[in-house]
């Protein structure tokens, strides 16, 4: 083992790439031939590299790069490469090249079966896969591991046939084998050029469930679904998920599936929740395999989603790539715009839009307002990993949606069809994307860029003005944008700005305006600070509906009263406005609530907020999805973006009053609704029925919470009796959200006899457990110790320490245990997964924000983690940005 001590480590003193230095490489490799043996305690791997001179830049350097490779030979043309024709320097492998066409080969050694880090080829469970994206591929073989370098790839793999009978790679199957010594071989052809990241392999005793879809010009594609054999009876779903992507994307993109054969994977071991390699998609086992016995609703949505988005990359992402990695969102956010799409059209289009401007303010919004707030496009980055954020994500879509937005769905097709057709296997940029949609539409969206360009979450204040002689409405928009970690000053950008104006009986306003104002799409575009919109011939004052399906990311104030909010969440046209006026209102009400807290003085709960509760829970004209939404108050993450100095107890103390006295105050309405959306219907997933059992469940947890035993026992009978994990789930959650101790335990000790040989069922069960309200750190650790807890496991990480680290009333108990107890977690993990451990570092990062104590707590947390020693450069980037702010 002398020769893998001497392995290049990931570089120990961080380096800060900047935006600013790309530079096209000396060479390309056109194709790459690749041999991997797997052996039991090592793999070996024989790489053969067709390079060609890239003719537009003047040197001749070949940079490659390599981690953790114990090198047996390189060779350039035939000549070995010794170590005086080689610079090694952390990653970088480089040596010059006299000739224009070159081949170079490296014969290497890995160790797959020590690869903690889950990046590059790694063991699964007892399966062999690998990840590569960012930038895994380095850990497999030594190729220029950057995105713009796009080849042809050939892969044979050798294994032992017993323990390895299916081996995958990208592309199409071309040949196999029998080899000597009970081992076999296959090889596989991948005729599209792609990046490294997009290399995937694997190998196991996998069992495999086939279908077969039909593209529009009539081409036959095999789908074909590998997991281990206990899984066998949880593809279905995934199967069909896949299908209704490839049409869709067909339908609404023109865009057809390229290869004869589309193959998913489905791992336990598995950092992210899905990666879209071409021709083969590994999945995280956790939102790929279903059942309704152990999948709930929200998990159908997001397996259906993930497969879509996976699939879609192969337009966005694979066929068209990344130049470099600070393009991220070019994939990334463009993918999740289409996925999100596909969601809404699968199932209601309001519903989807609500949980995603949910999950964008919860995740994006602090992450704009701290520390580690950065530009779409980030312009510099240490580990590359730290940048798959909710900003590049989900900020990314939502910039997308505003060119969809003033461009119309029609330019916008036409612009993505430029895209696709004029950059087909090149490696491109945002810039690039947007000129697509300049050049289609003849708008300008040169300001526009700086969504990309300029982080933070852009304010509008608006203020209005009725001039009741002429009959006049304004309002008036000031937006301004915070500024953020090295960005002081902000342009203003452009924000469309969809509105509507009601006149007391809830009724549309005819709209009349010297604006820039489109009348079909009801937009207004903001260019400037300020803009004055004029309204005319208008009978009486209206009442504004801004921002009407939350057309633009920003954060919207309007200082409306209770009860012209009451009034919008009952009579707004618009359905998601509806559903954000109703939030505003309980916002409102517990941040006062919360205030008076503080001052030690007591406040009641708005009569408002009751009125607008009673009047949604009985509105049969709503879907049960949107009551359900409508009825749900506001969690820590938006209590917490919404103040200047978070007092967690104070915040705690105000929800849970709020919650408590609607839970009272409409008991009986809680029970009868509980009672009457009860069904013993066959499981289906579908928007209809998974909306009526999530009001179900809201209805059940109020009902709880009001303190009536019946609900008690009523949740009981409903964990008993269930045949579907949905209504398992509903009942736990309220139950465990209770204080009955007794019936906690013998409930998820039930739980756990029955489903701890299924691994989806069992990171649902500790999931449960560290979102209940009476959780406590000591507990957790407990968890921890548990024979089902795996520290290597990132699902077990995530559904134990991540969950518990998100349940703000347990995680911030009084004596900062919870705070230790993530620092040591981070710290453990440093060295085993890097790229997990600094994902955990966002929990602490809004520790600025957060009144004494808490803040030195959380700092002193912050503190221990970057004493960590041999600190990994994910780690360290993260609390050190965090820390410093
Ligand atoms: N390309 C990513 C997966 C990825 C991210 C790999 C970071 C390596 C590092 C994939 O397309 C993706 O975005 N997956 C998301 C789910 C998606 C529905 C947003 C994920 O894994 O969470
Ligand atoms: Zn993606």
């Amino acid at each position: 083992m002398q020769a893998q001590e001497a392995l290049t480590m990931k570089t120990q003193d961080p380096r800060t790439i900047y935006l600013k230095d790309y530079r096209q490489p000396d060479f390309w490799v056109d194709h790459l031939d690749l041999t991997v043996r797997i052996f039991d305690d090592y793999t070996e791997l024989s790489s053969i590299l067709s390079l060609r001179k890239n003719s537009d830049v003047k040197g001749r350097e070949v940079v490659l790069h390599g981690v953790d490779q114990d090198i047996q030979q390189l060779m350039l043309d035939g000549v070995e490469l010794t170590k005086e024709h080689y610079r090694q320097e952390g990653e970088v492998l480089s040596f010059e090249c006299a000739n224009d066409k070159a081949e170079f080969k490296a014969c290497t050694r890995i160790y797959p079966e020590k690869n903690t880090s889950l990046e590059g080829l790694y063991q699964s469970g007892s399966m062999y896969c690998t990840q590569c994206e960012a930038e895994g591929f380095r850990k497999i073989t030594f190729f220029p591991d950057r995105p713009d370098v796009m080849a042809t790839f050939r892969t044979r793999i050798e294994a032992d046939k017993e323990r390895f009978p299916v081996l995958l790679s990208n592309g199409n199957p071309v040949d196999k084998g029998e080899l000597d010594g009970g081992r076999h071989y296959a090889v596989w052809d991948d005729p599209f050029v792609k990046p490294s990241y997009l290399f995937a392999l694997v190998a196991g005793k996998l069992s495999e469930k086939s279908s077969q879809f039909t593209t529009a010009s009539g081409r036959d594609v095999a789908l074909k679904i590998f997991v281990e054999p206990q899984n066998a009876h949880k593809v279905d779903f995934a199967l069909e998920s896949l299908k209704k992507s490839m049409k869709w994307d067909e339908d609404v993109y023109g865009r057809e599936y390229d290869l004869d054969l589309f193959m998913i994977v489905a791992s336990d071991f598995f950092n992210m929740g899905a990666m879209e390699n071409k021709g083969l998609n590994v999945f995280n086992s956790a939102v790929v395999l279903a059942t309704p016995d152990t999948t709930t609703d929200d998990r159908f949505e997001s397996i259906e989603a993930i497969v879509a988005h996976e699939y879609f990359h192969n337009w966005s992402g694979n066929r068209v790539t990344c130049r470099d990695w600070f393009q991220l969102s070019l994939k990334e956010g463009f993918t999740v715009f289409r996925d999100s799409e596909f969601t809404a059209d699968m199932h209601d289009r309001a519903v989807k839009r609500i949980e995603d401007v949910a999950m964008l303010r919860a995740a994006q919004f602090p992450e704009d307002n701290g520390p580690m707030a950065h530009p779409v496009r980030p312009d510099s980055y240490i580990e590359i990993n730290n940048f798959y954020t909710a900003t590049v994500y989900e900020k990314g879509a939502e910039v997308v949606r505003m060119i969809h937005t003033l461009l119309g769905a029609d330019e916008f097709r036409k612009g993505s069809d430029l895209y696709f057709e004029r950059f087909d296997g090149q490696a491109v940029t945002t810039d690039d994307f947007v000129a697509c949609m300049e050049e289609v539409s003849g708008q300008d969206l040169s300001q526009f860029k700086r969504w990309y360009s300029q982080a933070g979450t852009p304010r509008i204040d608006v203020t209005e003005k009725w001039l009741e002689n002429e009959g006049e409405y304004q309002l008036i928009f000031r937006q301004h944008c915070p500024p953020t970690p090295g960005q002081t000053e902000k342009q203003p950008f452009v924000i469309p700005v969809k509105l509507g104006l009601l006149n007391e009986q809830g009724e549309e306003c005819q709209i009349n305006t010297d604006a820039d104002y489109n009348a079909k799409t009801q937009v207004l575009t903001l260019r400037d600070e300020n803009t004055v919109a004029r309204f005319q011939k208008l009978n009486s004052k209206p009442v504004p509906s801004l921002l009407r399906d939350f057309s633009a990311p920003v954060k919207l104030r309007f200082d409306y009263s209770n009860e012209a909010l009451a009034f919008l969440a009952q009579n707004d046209t618009n359905g998601f406005n509806r559903w954000d006026a109703a939030q505003q209102l309980y916002l409102k009400a517990i941040l006062s609530m919360a205030n008076s807290k503080q001052l030690g003085k007591s406040m009641k709960v708005p009569a408002a907020v009751l009125d607008t509760v009673a009047a949604i829970a009985g509105d049969v004209t709503l879907s049960h999805a949107k009551r359900a939404a409508m009825l749900a108050m506001p969690g820590y993450p938006i209590l917490k973006d919404a103040v200047d100095e978070i007092h967690i107890e104070s915040l705690i103390a105000a929800r849970k009053q709020l919650l408590s006295t609607v839970s009272r105050q409409f008991r009986d309405l809680w029970r009868s609704l509980t009672e009457s959306l009860s069904s013993d219907a066959a499981y289906r997933f579908d928007a209809a029925e998974s909306g009526r059992r999530k009001l179900q469940g809201l209805c059940l947890r109020y009902w709880l919470n009001a303190g009536d035993q019946s609900a008690f026992e009523h949740a009981a009978e409903l964990y008993r009796r269930a045949t579907n994990q949905t209504d398992r789930v509903n009942a736990l959650r309220a139950i465990l959200d209770g204080d009955d101790q007794a019936l906690q335990s013998s409930l998820l000790e039930h739980f756990y006899d029955n489903w701890k040989t299924d691994t989806q069922m069992v990171e649902q069960w500790f999931s449960l457990q560290t979102s209940g309200q009476g959780i406590k750190a000591s507990r957790v650790r407990e968890l921890m110790q548990h024979e089902a807890f795996d520290l290597r496991n990132p699902n077990k990480v995530r559904s134990v320490v991540l969950t518990f680290a998100h349940n703000a009333q347990a995680f911030h108990d009084s004596e900062g245990q919870g705070y230790r107890l993530l620092a040591e977690t981070i710290a453990e993990l440093n060295t085993l997964n890097p790229q997990v451990a600094a994902r955990m570092v966002n929990v602490l990062a809004d520790w600025k924000r957060f009144a004494e104590p808490v803040r030195s707590r959380l700092e002193d947390a912050l503190k221990q983690v970057l004493a960590t020693p041999e600190l990994s450069q994910d780690v360290f980037e993260m609390a050190e940005r965090a820390l410093k702010g």
